[in-house]
């Protein structure tokens, strides 16, 4: 039997491309979104790409337990993979209560449902962030390599949703856990028909390329260039939006098909390839043949020097490996602004 899979906070970047590789692998999807950080646009090109006019949508803030209620009792639910969160890091700063409130009651209406009604599969969108900065004799970082104290308010919501998810699957019997770390995810569906849609400017490095190559914004300022790093730019681990979304699959179906080795499983998502900020941008430029207008500028406050992971883990046990190279991404990226502009 076809099992179901909730989406929460399927609407946004990463959710409208994970719904896409999950009905791709013949999975019944709902989707359920509030639309604090999107609109309507990804979920459409979602049932574009898939040809499915009919994937459940339900309107709804995780927040409100009720509503978590309701949705586990309307649909059957195998697992559910919860995306709906605030994420920007210097909002999360000044507005801590709002990314406490938000991203820890949220996860935790899930878990309590998935507890009042038996267990459910729950799959966690965590982050690199949670390693903090390492040290460059301990790079690339690996699943055991120690999480530091976080920097900030949206970092520090993630390392307590891990902790939250490892306990109540420690605690109540049918719960188990997956919780998968990205690290810098990038690009946009290679149809051009979803993407990243940040609202106001960008605080990301690629939407702000993207947008500084189109002309909405002026100049590209380039983070810092005295970094002990090969070129001065920081190092980050950019993984493909779309091979990010497949690990999503690899990991639902793990859990689904009895494969997981403890109730608690954490997997780094990455390429394990280092990539520096400068390198980034001229690569943008070489695949799009363009040139873009940027500047070295200071350092921005709380960046980390280099990280990139050791996706080894999830090489082998979830049978996941990134596959679509830099320029593909860019690319796609490129393509994705593009149709925004025409749209
Ligand atoms: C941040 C978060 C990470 C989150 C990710 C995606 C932290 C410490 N980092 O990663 O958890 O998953 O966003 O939402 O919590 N840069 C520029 N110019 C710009 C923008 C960025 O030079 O206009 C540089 C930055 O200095 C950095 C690199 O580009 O070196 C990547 O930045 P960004 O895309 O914001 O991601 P991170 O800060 O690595």
């Amino acid at each position: 039997m076809k099992k179901t899979v909730l989406v929460s906070g399927g609407a946004g970047f990463i959710g409208s491309h994970v719904t896409v590789e999950l009905i791709g692998a013949g999975y019944d999807v709902v989707v359920a979104d509030n639309f604090s950080n999107c609109d309507l646009t990804c979920f459409e090109g979602v049932k574009t790409i898939t040809g499915r006019k009919d994937i459940p949508f339900v309107e709804m803030d995780f927040c409100d337990k009720t509503a978590v209620r309701k949705l586990f009792a309307d649909h059957a639910i195998d697992a559910v993979i919860h995306f709906a969160a605030y994420k920007a890091v210097g909002e999360s700063v000044s507005e801590p209560l709002m990314y406490y409130q938000n991203n820890l009651v949220s996860f935790m209406n899930v878990l309590e449902v998935a507890r009042e009604r038996g267990g459910c599969n729950v799959l966690f969108s965590s982050s690199a962030t949670v390693y903090g900065e390492p040290s460059p004799d301990r790079l690339p970082v690996t699943e055991q390599s120690e999480r530091q104290p976080a920097t900030s308010p949206y970092g520090n919501t993630k390392q307590i949703s891990e902790d939250v998810l490892r306990d109540c699957v420690k605690a109540y019997p049918g719960i188990k856990g997956i919780a998968l770390r990205y690290f810098n995810p990038i690009g946009a569906h290679p149809s051009a028909l979803i993407g990243e849609l940040p609202r106001g400017v960008p605080n990301n490095l690629v939407p702000f390329i993207t947008q500084t190559a189109s002309g909405k914004r002026a100049c590209l300022s380039i983070f810092g260039n005295d970094y002990p790093t090969p070129d001065g730019t920081c190092l980050r681990d950019y993984i493909d939006i779309v091979d990010l979304a497949k690990a999503h699959v690899c990991a639902v179906a793990r859990m689904l098909d009895g494969k997981m080795k403890q109730e608690y499983e954490i997997f780094n998502i990455g390429t394990g390839r280092p990539l520096s900020v400068y390198e980034l941008v001229t690569a943008f430029e070489k695949v799009n043949k363009l040139k873009l207008n940027y500047k070295f500028a200071p350092r921005r406050a709380g960046d980390v020097t280099a990280i990139w992971c050791d996706p080894t883990l999830a090489n082998e046990e979830l049978g996941w490996k990134a596959e679509r190279t830099v320029e593909e991404t860019l690319e796609a990226a490129w393509k994705w602004e593009k149709h925004l502009i025409e749209k």
